[in-house]
């Protein structure tokens, strides 16, 4: 690289834009911020800079997470509700990307449409990430791989388990085995299941092994970990009736996880539905790792910020 030329801005907007070295660092660093803060040390390298965050959906975990370690970075955090913007007066997503670019130093966007988003990418002349499409939710896969390591020590020699409707977090799940050779079993409903083409591109890349199945009970047979999402996503509501009749026997309940390993962990990006996709007692029980799981998102989007933006 030539002296004072910026590196070229690189985006999140699926885990397929990281390589395996970028997720080993981002584990690696996530895990060291965590260490710091439970030590009373906060870093402030990223005094001076602005995060955006131009989310169209709700949230609280993402949205919060997010703000709070810009700001424990020593930054500022700047939302843009796209109802309050003028996004919801029609101002294209082109024209939005190339405004901010010129204020902040970074946006993370929750939105609908995954082409939208790598519209808004293509236009930014700042790092864009994933905060949640319809099709993918990157962030939330990389701090819950952070949870696994914590828990398990390992991601590479266990068996993850998916069970319930083959979703954006699927989506990213299935990305990340790819990436990082994961053994990954989804159990989804006919008609719910992962999008083809994802899996594709999985197999394509020829690391770990992607197993899809419509059976819950013998995909969570000897899992290390279960994970599951709510049945009718940011979106979907007018299909909630439908997909909950669908839906019924991918419930993560007691019986389900006695069929697992001994020593399974249960994983839900939240929030749950109690008594739909996992039953309160599973959710709120021993196995249940899901408290630590949105702790880490604190930690896992400090990491994000410290590398792309650059206060390392
Ligand atoms: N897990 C997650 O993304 O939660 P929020 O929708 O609250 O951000
Ligand atoms: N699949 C869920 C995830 C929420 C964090 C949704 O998109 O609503």
């Amino acid at each position: 690289m030539k002296k004072g030329k910026l590196p070229m801005k690189k985006d999140i907007l699926t885990l397929l834009d990281l390589t395996e070295k970028d997720m080993e660092d981002l584990f690696r660093l996530a895990l060291s911020l965590k260490a710091e803060k439970r030590a009373g040390r906060l870093r402030s390298t990223l005094s001076g800079k602005s995060l955006g965050l131009l989310f169209d959906k709700p949230s609280t975990r993402t949205r919060i997470s997010f703000e709070a370690a810009m700001i424990q970075l020593g930054g500022s955090p700047v939302f843009i509700g796209a109802s309050e913007s003028q996004i919801s007066r029609g101002e294209p997503a082109r024209d939005t990307a190339r405004v901010l670019s010129k204020y902040l130093d970074m946006v993370a966007v929750r939105t609908f449409s995954q082409d939208l988003l790598a519209e808004f990418a293509r236009f930014s002349d700042i790092p864009v990430v994933n905060a949640l499409t319809d099709r993918y939710h990157p962030c939330q896969v990389l701090s819950d791989i952070m949870t696994i390591l914590e828990k398990k020590g390992d991601y590479r020699e266990i068996k993850i388990t998916w069970v319930g409707d083959g979703n954006n977090v699927a989506h990213s799940w299935i990305n990340a085995a790819a990436v990082l050779g994961l053994n990954l079993t989804l159990a989804c409903p006919e008609g719910y299941m992962p999008d083809p083409q994802v899996l594709q591109e999985a197999r394509r890349r020829g690391k770990g092994t992607v197993t899809v199945t419509d059976d819950p009970q013998a995909a969570v047979s000897g899992a290390h970990v279960i994970y599951t999402d709510v049945w009718a996503s940011m979106g979907q509501e007018r299909e909630q009736a439908v997909r909950k009749a669908v839906f019924q026997p991918f419930c993560v309940n007691e019986a389900l996880v006695e069929r697992a390993a001994g020593d399974v962990i249960v994983m839900h990006c939240l929030p749950a539905h109690r008594e739909e996709e996992i039953s309160a007692s599973v959710l709120e029980g021993a196995r249940s790792v899901v408290w630590d799981q949105s702790e880490n998102k604190l930690h896992m989007h400090k990491a994000i910020l410290l590398k792309w933006i650059g206060g390392l």
